[in-house]
């Protein structure tokens, strides 16, 4: 076994090509809603304790119409429905002497010495499970939230404390990441002071509690947990596993590689109690492998290789969920977040595959070749597979094995061998992931929703791509769903609600999935938006409803295209007129910016009499801006009608028509005069005279515009550079003036 193979276990890890991406600029979401907006008009409701900060455990439960959450020093019950209204809080803050003991250790008493609560779980019909940081002292209660049908409470049962250790972590900064079976609490977690005994935990219930071995760099190297998940395989209970999804520095790579972090699954028995003679106390049943999400390239792979967070979406049978999993780069290069999907067959087949193994004078990593014990390290005792009823009759032989064999030699590639959904340079990672499977017209759809640490999240639908399983995800919205920018620390979903909770450090906010009014008031706008959870009825844009007329369901995720869906619909809106003036020399604004960020606008230009209109071109006269078309150094030529239409996806759009007047300095004047003379001017255009009048004030040079249609929107921030590029293709001016010469040519 060589060199080439034992390298091959970290293809490319630290060659991050940015060629790759080919210097891939950010898909702008076609809708970008603003905290006002989404306020306003699209139910954003918001929930913040006082004086209290860092909402990280959130915990939805439907049958009780609760949203459980975690924050500093509290534990509030809030309403599904609204998250605003008759919120219930209890405080849980650490005792004086534990944050004493805390200040003493050289924590600060003010942000560190506090009780964070960092886990919630449902604990039995009538209690949940709570884990806090207790300053540095980690402690567990329960909380009686009464019978499902009785009025919610909320209470501490302080007669039954429990040892936080190794369930919740010490430090505010860690994150937890537990998942509560029957009685039983499996936590990945830094169970010392220092945070640098990491392990995986089993604790509470009937057994003996079981950990990962100490100290052992083979079994966990500085990991950083980020879910666990319980797993059936079989009808069989004594199948089960627990999967633990993290993060950690590589083990397998070269020293001369440096501190390489991996992202891992990594595996155990629920039936584990551990072995006999040796590994007693211990996992004899954990097993891990490498999740890789990277970009193929001709000259290596670019490597996402930050596990974020993982969301388990349930498919039709219990066993083979599908899982959406976010990663981040690590490259001082660039700034990248991607989606990959895994199927729970592929990470099955890897933990059936090779185990990964050092041997040689270099020590390296190399496929183990040789003879594996029976039973097979990694499988359950269990009458599927064998005729062992417990760990501990396991072979002395297959606990020394499993002790020195943890991890895999096959990686765990996503599903189309590629991230669904990537962002790089967007100046935000991605933090946190949920999912939701929608019914459409044209099947089922997979809608994610994924927070940032800049506060927004973002809602991606998975949409196929050429065959199956090849896939890819469409940025729909950017929702800035914080008044801040503080990061997402957690998400969740109630497909029953169709609602969203996203916590982070200052609030919780709760925002519905859809917002189908939002994407326009006709029907190609509805149809282009591609959101599975929206339809055009034949007169707005509304919530898709399965069960409805075809003829009022009008959608077409697959496509999008409206030429087939919105053909001959009349309920077109009415194409937006107005008058602009300006004076020669002068400059004039027609404002038209289209709802989509993914649309481009075109203009065309059209004289009084003309037939057709001609496009207008970009040019120095005639600069383009998100907002609409500037015009400089009008002429009197400049007159004419100025269609405004939004192209996406090859559909154009009319928005809208701005007629221009452009009126000489003598003619200014004169209306200006006549204004004054005439206090009764005729009803209509005297708004216009006297907007003009403004415009024409001196010193008010600049941009002149009128806008009678609608008040200013606040300010967006502009697209991206690349979604401008490509569109001033031509130059041409808005008035070709041949009769002028080429010098007046080379003056604009
Ligand atoms: C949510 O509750 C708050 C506080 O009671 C109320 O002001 C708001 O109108 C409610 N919103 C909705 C959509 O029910
Ligand atoms: C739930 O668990 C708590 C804490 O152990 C216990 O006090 C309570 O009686 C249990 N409730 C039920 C219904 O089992």
């Amino acid at each position: 076994m060589g060199q080439a193979e034992a390298a091959a276990m970290i293809p490319g890890l630290v060659l991050l090509w940015i060629a790759v991406l080919g210097g891939a600029s950010p898909s702008p979401p076609r809708l970008r809603l603003s905290f006002q907006e989404l306020q306003q008009r699209h139910g954003l409701r918001t929930f913040r304790l006082a004086r209290t900060c860092c909402y990280e455990a959130l915990l939805v439960d439907e049958e009780r119409g609760r949203l459980f959450v975690g924050a500093e020093n509290h534990v509030a019950s809030l309403s599904l429905d609204n998250i605003s209204k008759r919120a219930k809080k209890l405080a849980w803050p650490a005792p004086v002497e534990w944050r004493e003991e805390c200040n003493w250790a050289g924590k600060d008493i003010g942000t560190e010495c506090m009780n964070f609560v960092k886990v919630l779980h449902a604990y039995n019909h009538t209690h949940l499970l709570a884990c806090g940081t207790g300053a540095f002292h980690p402690t567990c209660v329960y909380v009686e939230v009464g019978h499902r049908l009785e009025e919610p409470m909320l209470r501490l049962d302080l007669q039954k404390l429990e040892d936080g250790k190794g369930k919740s972590p010490y430090d505010p900064r860690h994150q937890a990441a537990s998942v509560l079976v029957g009685e039983e609490l499996y936590s990945g977690v830094a169970a010392d002071l220092m945070g640098r005994d990491f392990t995986i935990f089993r604790s509470l219930g009937q057994r003996p509690s079981l950990r990962t071995e100490p100290h052992d760099s083979r079994w966990l190297n500085e990991p950083k947990f980020v879910k666990v998940f319980w797993i059936p395989e079989s009808e069989n209970p004594d199948d089960d596993k627990i999967y633990f999804f993290f993060r950690e520095l590589a083990v397998e790579a070269a020293p001369a590689l440096g501190r390489l972090s991996v992202s891992r699954v990594g595996q155990i028995c629920r039936n584990d109690v551990g072995g006999q003679r040796s590994l007693v106390n211990k996992w004899t049943t954990f097993l891990k492998a490498r999740l890789v999400c990277s970009v193929p390239g001709m000259e290596g792979d670019t490597h996402f290789n930050q596990l974020q967070d993982v969301f388990l979406l349930s498919s039709r049978d219990r066993w083979t969920p599908l899982l959406y999993a976010i990663f981040s780069t690590s490259s001082g290069i660039f700034r990248g977040s991607a989606v990959c999907v895994y199927s729970m067959n592929d990470v099955r087949r890897a933990f059936l595959g090779p185990f990964a193994h050092k041997e040689g004078p270099m020590h390296q990593w190399v496929s183990y070749q040789g003879r594996v014990p029976y039973p097979r390290p990694g499988m359950c005792p269990s009458k599927t597979f064998g005729t062992f009823s417990s760990t501990k009759d396991f072979p002395d032989d297959v606990i020394q094995f499993a002790r020195n064999h943890p991890l895999m030699y096959n990686s765990i590639l996503p599903v189309g061998g590629r991230p669904l959904f990537l962002q790089v340079g967007a100046g935000y990672t991605f933090t946190q992931i949920a999912a939701d499977r929608v019914a459409a017209a044209d099947g089922h759809y997979d809608v994610l929703f994924i927070g940032t640490d800049a506060g927004t999240v973002l809602k991606v639908i998975s949409v196929p791509k050429g065959s199956q399983p090849h896939a890819e995800g469409l940025l729909l919205e950017e929702l800035h769903v914080f008044e801040d920018s503080a990061a997402v620390t957690s998400m969740q979903i109630s497909s029953k609600r169709h609602q969203l909770y996203v916590a982070s450090r200052s609030a919780v906010a709760q925002i519905p999935l859809h917002r189908c009014a939002a994407h326009g008031r006709a029907c190609a706008e509805c149809c282009l938006a591609r959101d599975p959870y929206c339809a055009w009825d034949g007169a707005t844009c509304t919530r898709f409803q399965p069960s409805a007329k075809r003829r009022f369901r009008r959608q077409d995720i697959k496509n999008g295209d409206p030429r087939t869906l919105c053909s001959g619909d009349s309920s077109h809106p009415a194409l937006l007129e107005r008058k602009v003036l300006g004076v020669e020399g002068g400059s004039a604004f027609l404002e038209c910016e289209p709802r989509s960020l993914q649309a481009h606008v075109e203009w065309t230009f059209q004289r009084a009499g003309e037939a057709a209109g001609t496009p207008v071109l970009a040019e120095e006269r005639a600069e383009r801006t998100t907002r609409g078309l500037l015009l400089r150094d009008l002429r009197r030529g400049d007159s004419g009608s100025y269609l405004c239409t939004a192209v996406e996806q090859g559909f154009s759009q009319p928005l809208r028509r701005l007629v221009l007047h452009v009126l000489s300095v003598v003619q200014a004047e004169r209306l200006a005069r006549t204004e004054e003379a005439a206090p009764v001017a005729p009803p209509g255009p005297k708004l216009w005279y006297r907007d003009f009048l403004q415009l024409v004030e001196p010193g008010g040079g600049g941009v002149s515009s009128l806008r009678m249609c609608r008040p200013q929107p606040a300010p967006r921030p502009p697209p991206p550079e690349s979604r401008r590029k490509g569109r001033n293709r031509r130059t041409h001016a808005p008035e070709p003036r041949a009769e002028r010469g080429p010098r007046s040519a080379a003056h604009w």
